[in-house]
């Protein structure tokens, strides 16, 4: 086994009163493909956040090639940051500006590169997401879809060898989603690129990962490869993977009782993702 490229050490996080990670642990190695699963609101997004930097913990550690992110000046960190593309899940374009525009920005800001060389960066990582023909709309010109893609086009033009996508496939059609599927799979493939890839579409967290990781109820619940996800019979893997409305997961957000909750009593405090009955 190599050494991990980032590994989270005993990751506690509260927003207010909710608990959102407790002890969490995973090592994410250099050169693969993690997919992370995990019901909505479970901690998914904040993660990648926190991986980058940019969420507090409450405790433990998030160690970069051993170097812990608390330890790191603001030389070091920038640098980590810069070295990482994220594909948002919104795609999270900058509106008033064109997709031509969005994607020099980051490359203007971060390198020293003219703007011609810049401009035939955009068209290049423009033509291969489908989008070259559209490098001057702006975002509400276009669907949610090519937000996305505009979005990973934009994560792409500071050739991060690291990646973190959240959500990249969300609410595309299943082409457009075989398409991104394979463009993640040849950055991995041609670039050693390493991949942090939030996905709730088991078709293509089974097609991308080299491991999958479970989150549920603050830690990852199952970190396995593709044959163990598909053949464990651990009740809530199969539960998610299987899409089954029986079994130990319940979504966060079904925790309270509407009924109680529209009645104004007072709502009985449960354990985050137990049964309420
Ligand atoms: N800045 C914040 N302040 C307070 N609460 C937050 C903040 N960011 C996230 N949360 C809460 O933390 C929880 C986890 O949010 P997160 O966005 O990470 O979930 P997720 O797993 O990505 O969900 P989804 O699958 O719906 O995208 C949610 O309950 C959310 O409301
Ligand atoms: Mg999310």
């Amino acid at each position: 086994m190599p050494e991990p490229l980032i590994q989270l050490r005993g990751i506690n996080k509260h927003f207010g009163d909710r608990m959102i990670y407790r002890d969490l642990q995973l090592d994410i190695f250099p050169g693969e493909t993690l997919v992370i699963m995990g019901g909505s609101g479970s901690g998914k997004s904040t993660l990648l956040r926190v991986l980058m930097g940019h969420v507090k913990i409450d405790s433990g550690q998030v160690l970069i090639r051993g170097r812990s992110l608390d330890d790191m000046d603001r030389r070091e960190l920038d640098s980590w940051r810069k070295s990482v593309g994220v594909l948002f899940q919104t795609g999270a374009l900058f509106n008033s500006m064109t997709l031509r525009e969005n994607l020099a920005l980051p490359v203007r800001e971060h390198t020293d590169l003219d703007d011609q060389t810049i401009d035939l960066m955009a068209q290049i990582y423009l033509q291969l997401v489908g989008l070259r023909e559209h490098i001057d709309k702006l975002p509400a010109e276009l669907s949610g879809g090519m937000k996305k893609r505009g979005g990973l086009a934009r994560a792409l033009m500071m050739q991060p060898r690291i990646l973190f996508y959240d959500e990249p496939t969300a609410g595309l059609d299943p082409i457009s989603t075989a398409q991104i599927d394979e463009l993640i799979m040849n950055l991995k493939d041609k670039m050693g690129t390493t991949s942090v890839v939030v996905t709730h579409d088991m078709q293509s967290a089974f097609k991308l990962a080299d491991r999958l990781a479970l989150l549920f109820d603050g830690k990852f619940a199952a970190v396995g490869s593709v044959e163990y996800f598909r053949t464990t019979a651990d009740p809530l893997v199969r539960q998610f993977i299987d899409g089954r409305l029986d079994g130990p997961f319940v979504n966060p957000s079904d925790q309270c009782s509407y009924k109680a909750e529209l009645l104004g009593r007072k709502i009985q405090e449960v354990p985050h993702g137990k049964k309420t009955t």
